[in-house]
């Protein structure tokens, strides 16, 4: 027996007259008294199935005890509908019914299953099952399913082969924080779950597999947020024999493929930017690109004129928004004050000067301040009459990190990011070290086996750690519309060059040698030069389809407190288990 001659997205007015059997569920049904309508859906589409009172009123009541969701077979007659419905691809036809069977009953769904649903967020993922009966999300896993073979026919068509490396691995300090996975058979010890198959890929390299892609899980216990999942996918890459140019053009290609086989959209080479350049112009080393509204200096402009809480500061700058001089109250500029004092942001106040269209300025600083002077400012900026110049004081770093977020938070505002466009760019020359304050040591800023640009790499023997502060990583990330879809370097290749990174990341010769020997072990065998890139599939995913939040591409997400609440993980154990695995938990303190 078969359960269906077609589906529910197929059937055309060429089809009247044509008898069909459809499968699905129930979305609703109308009743008209003389005529029952009932909406038929599958993953394809709707189908209006029709049951007339007068011809089979037997068949009709068994229609109208229909509910929603109930799995039935239909069988009937394809016929053009007198009342067409031109926002459905099936709507110029019905099914006039001749035989019904429910397939199976549904209890009432917790919440309908439409494209604009009254389920909560946690109710939807309780029952993600359901949620995923939704046309929005189905359609963001055909995406993502369309997206990840589309990933694997252009990778595969520039010769890279796609090779699993393993998921239980050793813990590393370096990074996130790892999941851990506790050994039966090896009592005591635990492996961890790979953050990114980083080292294997490498070694695949110095095994000569040349060209190798991977589209895998990793694994972060980190912070979670709308772009980040505990568990989530990378389109992870390596290539032996390259030079940074050579990685950004096969992964320029191959993300303007993405973009061309699954948006039909034409993506125009990417800008390069400096991460000096991004951070010092838009704040971030992911810069929205959809909108200018450019942060600017102002030190040589605004210093030693009297006002202490510029001359304080190491660093003085703003924005230029413009028309809003004559829209923005004195009550939103106090509330535009309290935005950037709120913990998040962590400005100590604005200063703001408004250029009114009659010339006047209001301004927070005027007692310090003449209108020329802060007409200069306005000429700095390129702006004109009716601008409004927000400006921030302190750290310089901070304060471009401050100003970064305000220009984000404009650029919402007044919508200033179109959400139709795609802005790509790679920012380059990243530092190769953080310093941290509280440790007190040099972290790397994308990780322990990035090379130094070849002109910093003899400065990598220098103690200064101003000098080390200011090394030039070989290291890239892939950025759209303000989010970091990729990131990727040039790795070191050599033991003693490996060694040396080790040991500025504080690492004693001991340590170095025991987390990470058999990759410097390896690089005594022949490494071929060697570099590669990530990218976060799940965040290509949202991007693409010009959305915040990757849960919705993913079939089964996390909550923010990396709970899955439809199968209620994570969980206690047995203590059997315990007692296997020799683990005995700490009682909670309250
Ligand atoms: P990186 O740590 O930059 O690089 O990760 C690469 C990309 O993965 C995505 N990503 C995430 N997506 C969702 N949830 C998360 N928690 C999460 N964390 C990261 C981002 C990011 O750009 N091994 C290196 C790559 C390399 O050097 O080749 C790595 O993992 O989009």
């Amino acid at each position: 027996m078969s359960y269906r001659t077609h589906h529910c997205g197929e059937l055309r007015r060429k089809d009247v007259g044509t008898t069909v059997k459809l499968a699905g569920w129930i979305q609703k049904g109308r009743n008209l008294g003389g005529l029952t309508f009932v909406d038929l859906r599958d993953r394809y589409g709707i189908t209006q199935l029709v049951f007339n009172m007068d011809t089979n009123p037997t068949l009709c009541e068994k229609a109208r005890a229909l509910g929603r969701e109930f799995v039935v077979m239909a069988v009937g007659k394809v016929a053009e509908r007198s009342n067409k419905n031109p926002d459905r691809p099936t709507g110029d036809i019905e099914i006039e019914v001749e035989n019904l069977t429910v397939l199976n009953k549904s209890a009432v769904p917790p919440f309908t299953i439409e494209d604009e649903t009254d389920g909560g967020e946690e109710l939807r993922m309780k029952y993600r099952y359901l949620d995923l009966r939704r046309d929005p999300i189905q359609k963001n896993m055909l995406f993502r399913s369309k997206l990840a073979l589309e990933t694997r026919k252009y990778l595969d068509s520039v010769g890279f082969a796609e090779i699993e490396t393993p998921f239980l691995i050793k813990s590393t300090p370096e990074g996130a924080r790892d999941f851990v996975v506790p050994s039966r058979m090896n009592a005591g010890e635990f492996y961890a779950l790979p953050q990114s198959p980083q080292t294997f890929k490498q070694l695949l390299m110095v095994s000569g597999l040349d060209r190798y892609f991977q589209i895998v899980k990793c694994f972060r216990d980190e912070d979670l947020r709308a772009d980040r999942q505990p568990e989530f996918t990378q389109i992870d890459c390596e290539m032996a024999f390259v030079d940074r140019e050579e990685v950004l053009n096969t992964f320029e290609d191959l993300t303007k493929h993405l973009f061309k086989a699954t948006l039909d959209v034409d993506l125009a080479d990417f800008p390069r930017m400096d991460y000096q350049e991004a951070v010092e112009k838009y704040g971030s080393d992911k810069p929205d690109l959809r909108f200018d509204l450019q942060i600017k200096p102002l030190n040589e402009l605004v210093k030693n004129k009297g006002f202490v809480v510029f001359d304080k500061a190491e660093y003085v700058g703003g924005i230029c928004v413009p028309a809003q001089a004559e829209n923005w109250s004195n009550k939103d500029m106090k509330k535009l004050t309290e935005w950037v004092q709120r913990p998040q942001i962590g400005a100590a106040g604005l200063v703001y000067s408004k250029f009114q269209q009659d010339g006047s300025i209001k301004s927070t600083v005027s007692k310090f301040f003449t209108d020329d002077a802060q007409s200069e400012w306005l000429n700095h900026f390129g702006g004109e009459k009716g601008d409004v110049l927000l400006i921030l004081a302190g750290k310089k770093d901070k304060t471009l990190k401050q100003l970064g977020e305000l220009r984000l938070e404009m650029g919402r505002r007044l919508e200033l990011m179109d959400s139709s466009e795609f802005k790509p760019l790679w920012v380059v020359d990243f530092p190769l070290l953080e310093w941290d304050d509280e440790t007190e040591r040099f972290y790397a800023m994308h990780h322990p086996f990035t090379a130094p640009t070849e002109e910093d790499r003899e400065k990598m023997n220098y103690t200064d750690r101003e000098v080390l502060k200011n090394l030039r990583a070989n290291a890239y990330d892939l950025v759209i519309n303000g989010a970091e879809i990729g990131g990727g370097s040039i790795r070191i290749h050599d033991r003693q060059l490996q060694q040396q990174n080790f040991k500025l990341l504080g690492f004693t010769d001991e340590e170095a040698e025991s987390q990470f020997g058999f990759l410097m072990g390896a690089f005594e065998y022949g490494a071929p030069p060697h570099g590669g890139i990530a990218f976060g599939f799940d965040r290509l995913c949202a991007v693409m389809n010009h959305q915040n939040s990757i849960r919705d591409f993913i079939a089964f997400p996390k909550n923010n407190m990396g709970r899955d609440l439809m199968i209620d993980a994570p969980a206690p154990v047995d203590k059997e288990q315990l007692n296997e695995l020799r683990l005995k938990l700490i009682p909670k303190k309250d």
